[in-house]
């Protein structure tokens, strides 16, 4: 049976919130009432308690209309009751706008974006979106600081973990998926809220893998890599974007007139408002380019940062800035204009409370928990399965669950978890006793990770020889990754690998399942163990799906987003690279390493099944187009295995010789395809000059004439190939 399956093309995006005549009217009228104070005070953002309360000092801030938002204050009687300061006593009751970092789940916590991203499943991270997104605003956050969509080369960057990883294409899909989830067609609907492009832009190349450091782009890679994921969430309509720390070719992101106004605003006509990162604004003094907090609020503001977050250069330099001509007060009315849109947008002023009934039954439902368990079991990437040593009988008797991270709730959960609890976090451990409840399930957990001991380790050996089959939950814990999580290794923190090695050594079939939020130097780890599961940080229903897996009631069929490297001596390594002079090859004058491979240890799009796929009848129509012209792009793929599996289709494209040196290849479609045993589907896939095309030696975005080899297949590596030429 053969089904008709479209690739998801870049499809046609949702209008950007178009200036709504009725909005702009109201805008206007509001800002023509309000006085320079209180204009300043819609400029600033100021964090709440981590309980989730407002500081004292907010409510008599917010009774006087110099409140405009707040972050990390949530909870519907929390909010409704600052919320009611501003509404109900101060002179114009403009509502403030309660913002949280909502990065992967609000109470129901789903696995981090890199492993959503690795599902190669739009639907679901949308779905994902809008389950967080219901929770969310159920508690009074109308604004989530997501989706983190940096392009991330590097994992020694700990918030790799918040990303959809190294590709522009994919990082696009999904910077879409997530936009369309937290706000749907009408942000101002309960359940919706605003969502935020972040960081603004360029951090994720961080020189060194260390947060918040230095970056250098040239503008034709920002703009062929770094931009697009956020140009599409432009396109999906997103309501705010927000600075980065990282300084870029020399300039702040935060205090960068290039990328935050003639770009942003100039070439994509963002309508939205952007807020700095967590006191960006002052810290421009660090950077060097502000001498005081005068000279941080004046670059920032004329750069195009709108909102300043915690930190308080407007409020307290910009009435004299203005009064010195320094800054013009149309900059402080354009900006004040923004974040007014988006608030009449978010229907802020028709709605400005949290209903506190739906709170509790919005949140943690079974439902939602049920969702974050089917999409940490479609996160899941099998990286390998030697002997089809996975999935293990559930007829087991016996089975050792071993590990410094087997019952760790933590690194279960991730690493942003919102309102998520640890404590509701099902673990590796809990989803295998529960899959097999009649097995003597033999733990070994022994101690923290960076405290194992010869006595751990040797009973890892001895719950190894005790069970008939092992499961070794190895990986990061949670505060490895994340902000402020640089390392300088990816080697398995600790003494994990002798640990591996002990349990290894009983000889008894063996899985590996890893969690932690980035790509690791699986090294030795990987000749030793027969199979490998990468878990990443799955959620609060992450060990059972985990089980799922183990056990057969679920068949991996993610892929990896980011290039898994052999040693951190390889970075930066990633897929879509250039070609060079000298290739790395076996000759000796070429680019490869004197000591070592030079190829990754698993590349962008891997990932194994419990069954088995064949690609076929790869053809191209027409094989020649115009330049503006399109082609259609076909092939078959057939589950020629005994157990029913996904596998995602993806297309690449390189070309070979242009008027500037190109990627050996590029992602510009996939398609994540479920099949049963025997069955096979058609996928189609069409390219045109959105997917063509590339910037010229003039930095024109064009499609030049010339041959493109495409190939389809599971991966970035291996395929079928075929050809298609643009005519002159
Ligand atoms: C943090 C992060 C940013 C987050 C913000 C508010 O430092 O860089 O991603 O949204 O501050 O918590």
């Amino acid at each position: 049976m053969i089904t008709l399956l479209f690739a998801l093309l870049a499809a046609p995006a949702a209008a950007a919130p178009s200036l709504n005549a009725d909005v702009e009217t109201q805008v206007q009228d509001l800002l023509s009432r309000m006085t320079m104070d209180e204009k300043l005070g819609q400029l600033q953002q100021l964090d709440g308690l981590a309980d989730g309360t407002a500081r004292p000092e907010q409510a008599e801030l917010a009774r006087k209309g110099l409140l405009g938002s707040v972050l990390n204050v949530r909870g519907a009687a929390n909010v409704n009751a600052l919320q009611r300061e501003a509404v109900e006593h101060s002179r114009l009751k403009i509502p403030i706008l309660f913002g949280f970092d909502v990065i992967h789940g609000y109470r129901t916590v789903f696995p981090i974006p890199l492993a959503l991203a690795s599902s190669w499943d739009p639907a679901l991270v949308k779905d994902a979106a809008r389950t967080a997104a219901v929770e969310a605003e159920a508690a009074g956050v109308r604004w989530t600081f997501s989706p983190m969509v940096d392009i991330a080369r590097d994992p020694r960057w700990g918030r790799v973990a918040e990303g959809a990883g190294e590709d522009p294409y994919l990082g696009s899909v999904m910077a879409r998926a997530w936009v369309r989830g937290y706000q749907g067609g009408d942000p101002s609907q309960p359940g919706r809220v605003a969502a935020c492009a972040k960081h603004w832009v360029g951090y994720g190349a961080a020189e060194g893998g260390r947060d918040y450091n230095t970056t250098e782009i040239s503008e034709r890679t920002l703009r062929e890599i770094y931009f697009p994921p956020f140009k599409a969430a432009v396109d999906a309509g997103v309501l705010t974007f927000m600075s980065a720390f990282n300084d870029l070719d020399g300039e702040p992101a935060s205090a960068n007139a290039f990328t935050l106004t003639q770009v942003l605003r100039g070439e994509w006509k963002f309508p939205g408002f952007v807020v700095s990162d967590y006191k960006a604004v002052d810290e421009l003094i660090s950077h060097g380019v502000a001498a005081d907090g005068a000279d941080a609020a004046r670059l920032a503001l004329t750069s195009g940062v709108d909102m300043e977050m915690v930190s308080r250069d407007y409020a307290s330099n910009l009435p004299a800035l203005i009064q010195a001509g320094k800054v013009p007060a149309s900059a402080v009315d354009e900006a004040v204009r923004r974040v007014l849109r988006v608030k009449f947008l978010l229907g802020l002023f028709d709605r400005p409370y949290a209903d506190q009934s739906r709170e509790s039954i919005a949140l943690f439902s079974a439902e939602n928990r049920a969702a974050a368990r089917r999409a940490a079991a479609r996160s899941l990437v099998l990286l390998k399965n030697d002997g089809n040593v996975l999935p293990f009988s559930k007829a087991l008797k016996s089975v050792a669950v071993i590990g410094p991270l087997a019952d760790d709730r933590a690194a279960t959960l991730g690493s942003w978890t919102g309102d998520g609890r640890a404590a509701d976090a099902r673990t590796v451990l809990d989803g295998v006793r529960a899959a097999l409840p009649r097995a003597a399930v033999v733990v070994s957990t022994g101690g923290a990770i960076g405290a194992l001991s010869d006595l751990d380790i040797s009973s890892a050996a001895a719950a190894a020889r005790a069970a008939d089959a092992v499961v070794l939950v190895l990986g990061e814990m949670a505060d490895m990754t994340g902000e402020a999580s640089g390392r300088s290794t990816l080697d398995l923190p600790g003494r994990q690998l002798e640990l591996a090695r002990a349990a290894l050594s009983a000889g008894k079939p063996t899985a590996v399942v890893l969690l932690g939020g980035r790509p690791l130097a699986l090294g030795a780890l990987l000749n030793a163990a027969p199979a490998v599961l990468e878990a990443w940080q799955p959620g609060t229903q992450g060990g059972d799906a985990v089980a799922d897996a183990l056990f057969g009631d679920a068949n991996p069929g993610g892929k990896l987003t980011m290039t898994f490297p052999r040693s951190v001596g390889q970075i930066p390594i990633y897929y879509n690279h250039k070609n060079g002079g000298r290739p790395a090859s076996d000759k000796y004058y070429s680019s490869k390493y004197i000591d070592g491979p030079w190829t990754p240890q698993f590349p962008f799009g891997w990932g194994l099944s419990y069954t088995t796929f064949t690609v076929s009848g790869l053809a191209v129509d027409p094989v020649s187009i115009s330049a503006g012209g399109r082609s259609d792009v076909r092939v078959y793929v057939a589950n020629d295995g005994a157990r029913a599996g996904d596998e995602v289709v993806q297309l690449y494209l390189r070309r070979r010789t242009a008027d500037v040196t190109r990627p050996v290849a590029e992602l510009k479609g996939f398609r994540r395809v479920s099949l049963k045993p025997g069955e096979d589907a058609r996928v189609d896939f069409t390219l045109g000059p959105k997917e063509l095309g590339f910037l010229d030696r003039d930095m024109k975005f064009a499609v030049e004439p010339g041959d493109y080899d495409i190939t389809v297949g599971t991966s970035s590596v291996g395929g079928l190939s075929a050809r298609l030429t643009v005519a002159p």
